[in-house]
């Protein structure tokens, strides 16, 4: 059954438009910040994820703070009211401007992602007669289970600085006055519903940390970066991701200095359940194959996913939802002219007809925010639950 129905006939605004579910949201906030506040844990969401103002602003109230990897994320960070004290900047390609404004922003740290890095950071803070806070993305050579293209913390990965290049970086911070490092960072990837990686990542932290400490480095905080996965398969089976289990993982097995802090970077675990893709069908036709095709008028400009990762999203007929239909084997694609985009291929599916309203389910993260303009189609708008549209 799908989370909701459209009886045939019911005004339903014009498509395609993103929906979120603001209790829902309010929902996994509370767990995760729940979960978190037991091992004295702060979060920060990951901008990249979704940057819908009022979704910010929820996530601003729960007390988050903010990761971006841009300095246009650090600037809507900051412009929706998070705290610059709370921002972190990572990003494998930070240019002079992005730097020069997230110094002058004030914000919280930079994860450094390579050795001239280091150097640019360092000649940037000097002209503005400043000092700032750095931390070492440092790549753990840690391979998570999940897809090739959001898998970040294997060796061979552009992210971070390599495990065997630390001695290195360590030799440069002694000769560059103007950062001071607070800390380690690190992020192996997103999607991961296999906790034991959160585990192995821990271990390789520990690892690491020690040998800083060996070294005489005080650092003041870990960032364990973002990744926890989500069910895409049956997204109300849990529609609040297992914080208690993600949390609990690194508070088992990461070791923790007195006076250190630690951070996690969490994007798609705290907005992907409570977004969906609603569209119309536009058309439906039987190939000389035999496949059914039902084409929506939303497409990959407006959910890439499928088309980019050959992502799962659980696709419901809420029209159907409400009636007696027959179930058969349907494609669901979009209209945009490109073979790739089609948002599921040959799935059992209620007889769909001309229409219907199809809800396209766990898209809050990295559905809106990876849109496109591409066919000149316009950015679909967002609605939300709580009636304040
Ligand atoms: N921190 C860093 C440094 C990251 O690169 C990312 C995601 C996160 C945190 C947040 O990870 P999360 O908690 O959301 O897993 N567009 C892809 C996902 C790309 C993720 C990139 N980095 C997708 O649609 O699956």
């Amino acid at each position: 059954m799908p989370k909701y129905t459209v009886t045939p006939g019911t005004l339903v605004p014009s498509t395609p438009f993103y929906y979120y579910d603001f209790d829902l949201l309010r929902r996994t906030l509370d767990a995760a910040t729940t979960e978190a506040a037991k091992y004295g844990y702060h979060i920060h969401y990951a901008m990249k994820a979704n940057v819908e103002p009022r979704i910010l602003r929820e996530i601003q109230c729960a007390g988050l703070g903010a990761d971006c990897v841009s300095g246009y994320e650090v600037q809507c960070a900051v412009e929706n009211g998070f705290p610059p004290e709370k921002i972190v900047f990572a990003g494998v390609g930070k240019s002079d401007r992005e730097i020069e404004g997230a110094i002058r922003a004030g914000i919280f740290a930079f994860n450094c992602e390579s050795l001239q890095e280091l150097e640019v950071i360092d000649a940037l803070a000097a002209r503005l007669g400043r000092r700032v806070n750095i931390a070492l993305r440092i790549n753990p050579n840690v391979r998570p289970e999940t897809h090739k293209y959001i898998s970040t913390g294997q060796a061979e990965s552009k992210f971070g600085i390599s495990y065997t290049e630390i001695d290195q970086a360590l030799g440069k911070l002694h000769s560059l006055n103007h950062i001071r490092i607070v800390g380690l960072h690190f992020h192996i990837g997103s999607q991961i519903r296999n906790l034991s990686s959160f585990a192995e990542l821990a271990g390789r932290v520990n690892e690491i940390a020690a040998w800083f400490a060996s070294r005489g480095v005080e650092l003041e905080h870990l960032n364990m970066g973002g990744g926890l996965g989500i069910d895409y398969e049956d997204p109300d089976a849990e529609p609040v991701p297992d914080f208690a289990g993600y949390f609990r993982t690194f508070h088992e097995h990461l070791r923790v200095a007195p006076g250190q802090t630690v951070h996690f970077e969490l994007g798609r675990s705290i907005v992907a359940q409570c977004g969906e893709l609603i569209t119309r069908v536009l058309y439906t036709k039987t190939t000389a194959g035999g496949a059914n095709f039902a084409i929506t008028d939303a497409g990959m400009t407006e959910l890439i996913r499928p088309a980019l990762y050959g992502a799962h999203h659980r696709i419901e007929n809420l029209t159907a939802g409400t009636e007696e239909r027959a179930m058969g084997l349907y494609s669901i694609a979009g209209p945009i002219c490109e073979s790739s985009d089609v948002f599921a291929r040959d799935i059992e599916f209620p007889e769909s007809r001309r229409g219907d309203v199809l809800s396209i389910r766990s898209t809050g993260a990295y559905g809106s925010i990876m849109a496109s303009n591409y066919n000149m189609r316009p950015i679909a708008p967002s609605r939300f639950s709580d009636k304040l549209n």
